[in-house]
């Protein structure tokens, strides 16, 4: 990971509590990431995704997503690239924060058209544990018009201004997971990404 990136990150989270960042990781990690995601999404690997930490609710009213757990130790190149970026990332935020991250849980999410994410917080009522939420997307070409914006709002009583992330392949967005509102507009094409929460102990 470069040090201009984490440095944006670092001064995004120290000012803000959040950050978005394009070109995170380079086109050729994101095409890698694209492609295992979509190949693993047709071998039937996915599941539906749930809502809150119980037995997994299928809740499609809130969610359309499917999801597959990534595994630290996936030995797929451009995977192991997403892992390495992110554990940099990890020890820098935890350098700077004293937040006390001790492991990344991410999933591979996949949207298909017409799905979205109704407005949420990350962190579980039950478990206080995810920190720090991390996306990264790993879109081709996205524009406004697809759809699927991430929509979020900078003020944590999660009213007034809101912000519209365009999911473009390659931004990571960043946000203390307790904090902030943010929903999925419905996609009109398959949207993907790679979301994950660094944890406390
Ligand atoms: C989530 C989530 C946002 C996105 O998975 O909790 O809010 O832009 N994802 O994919
Ligand atoms: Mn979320």
């Amino acid at each position: 990971m470069k040090i201009e990136h984490l440095n944006i990150v670092l001064a995004g989270l120290a000012e803000k509590g959040w950050c978005v960042l394009p070109d995170f990781l380079p086109s050729a990690e994101v095409a890698g990431l694209r492609a295992e995601c979509l190949a693993r999404h047709d071998a039937g690997a996915f599941h539906d995704a749930g809502v809150g930490s119980g037995p997994s609710a299928v809740v499609s009213e809130i969610r359309g997503d499917h999801i597959l757990w990534v595994e630290v130790d996936d030995p797929h190149p451009a995977v192991q690239a997403y892992v390495d970026s992110t554990e940099a990332l990890r020890q820098a935020v935890n350098r700077d924060f004293f937040l006390g991250l001790h492991e990344l849980e991410s999933h591979f999410a996949v949207y298909p058209q017409g799905t979205y994410y109704k407005k949420h917080l990350d962190r579980f009522r039950d478990d206080d544990r995810r920190t720090l939420t991390t996306i990264v997307y790993l879109n081709e070409a996205w524009t406004e018009a697809d759809g699927g914006l991430l929509r979020f709002w900078p003020d944590p009583s999660g009213e007034g201004e809101q912000i519209d992330i365009v999911p473009a392949g390659g931004t990571l967005v960043t946000f203390l997971s307790e904090l902030y509102w943010h929903e999925v507009l419905p996609a009109r094409r398959t949207r993907l990404a790679l979301t994950g929460w660094y944890k406390r102990r």
